[in-house]
């Protein structure tokens, strides 16, 4: 390190305990305090409102604790179009209920009523949460392992939790680069602490709205080329209604991606238990602002529009190239499917939509007996 590095650094030290003993005096009722693990730096602050937030950036630190007291986080970087998540402890959260339903640790009381009272209305809800979590996992490891993916983009990744596409992808392929996009500022903030890259690879954490792909595929693009590369949207698009134009927002997707790419969905689904299913879904839509969609096997299908889906197609989560029987025991309300963008997969086109429907009925069938 020569002198004006020394220097350098020495300021940026300084001024981080400064501003630390600013927020600490601005935020009594919170202790915080920095962690340095092994050249990641991350800061922490820990409360009673909210009661923790972690994130390797001072100024996304303020953010997150004034915004307990009721500000919009991520105006700045939301399209017009899409309402700007507030941090709001009070209020369940898409990605802290969904974080509840994993057992991981990132949720409060208001999140964990939401999740209790959905559940009690379908309790597969927890093991169709896990068993999406496991289809990520292996739809990253086959992307990586088998098909020599190197770049991905993460639309929706939730809040840190073990097997994200870069842990998975970089296990098998340590240059991988990943782009998270998320439209949740709690997301980012924590995704930008925990998610570290290896030296070889990159990870990306960016501010963005799913409805509006072209903003997304325009910041990503300053880490991805969009040679062979995977665009992962699981258990994401069931928060865009149909006057959204889910099928348009994936087909926009994939018009950037070069041949040899991929496209993976999750889905939630109503086929195999409409009543409990609905009734889940209306006790989510009465608690958490972002209001979800179920949608039938041909409805999933449909949203991947012309592209030719690899083999097995879109299946029930835990029928998609498993690795295991099903560990939980019981059905998950989810379809899964990837798509490619060569026409070389298991099935050379999409299937028709009476076969879909065939394929949904049929999964019902052995869904509610199982
Ligand atoms: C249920 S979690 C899914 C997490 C992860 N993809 C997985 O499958 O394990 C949904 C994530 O999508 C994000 N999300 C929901 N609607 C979104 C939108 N319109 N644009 C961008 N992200 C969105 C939420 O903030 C949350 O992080």
């Amino acid at each position: 390190m020569t002198t004006r590095d020394n220097v350098r650094q020495a300021t940026e030290t300084a001024a981080a305990a400064q501003e630390m003993t600013a927020l600490r005096a601005d935020f009594p009722d919170h202790e915080i305090w920095r962690e340095d693990d092994g050249g990641h730096v991350r800061y922490i602050a820990r409360g009673q409102h909210p009661h923790t937030v972690v994130t390797a950036d001072l100024g996304e630190l303020r953010t997150a604790l004034s915004g307990a007291s009721g500000q919009s986080l991520a105006a700045a970087s939301q399209p017009a179009s899409s309402p700007a998540p507030r941090f709001d402890p009070a209020t369940p959260h898409p990605a802290r209920v969904y974080a509840c339903w994993l057992g991981s640790k990132d949720h409060y009381p208001a999140d964990r009523q939401a999740a209790q009272q959905v559940a009690a209305c379908r309790p597969q809800v927890v093991a169709g949460a896990r068993a999406n979590r496991e289809f990520l996992g292996r739809v990253v490891r086959y992307l990586a392992g088998q098909r020599g993916v190197r770049q991905f983009l993460d639309i929706g990744p939730g809040l840190p939790a073990p097997g994200a596409t870069h842990a998975v992808a970089q296990a098998i392929a340590p240059e991988s680069r990943v782009v998270y996009v998320d439209n949740d500022p709690v997301v980012l903030a924590h995704a930008r602490a925990l998610l570290t890259s290896t030296r070889e690879g990159t990870c990306q954490y960016l501010a963005g709205e799913l409805r509006d792909p072209e903003a997304i595929l325009k910041a990503a693009a300053q880490t991805l080329d969009f040679t062979q590369s995977a665009v992962i949207l699981a258990a994401v698009l069931h928060f865009l209604p149909d006057a959204d134009d889910p099928a348009g927002v994936v087909a926009a997707l994939a018009a950037a991606l070069a041949p040899g790419s991929f496209l993976a969905i999750s889905h939630l689904t109503a086929d195999f238990a409409p009543e409990a299913v609905s009734s889940a879904m209306a006790a989510y839509n009465a608690l958490v602002p972002a209001q979800i969609t179920a949608r039938s096997h041909a409805e999933v299908t449909g949203l991947i529009g012309r592209l030719s889906l690899v083999a097995p197609g879109v299946v029930p989560v835990s029928e998609w190239r498993p690795d295991h029987a099903p560990l939980h025991g019981v059905s998950a309300d989810v379809y899964a499917g990837l798509a490619t963008m060569s026409g070389n997969s298991g099935i050379s086109r999409r299937i028709p939509d009476r076969q879909a429907r065939d394929l949904g009925r049929k999964a019902g069938v052995k869904a509610s007996a199982r």
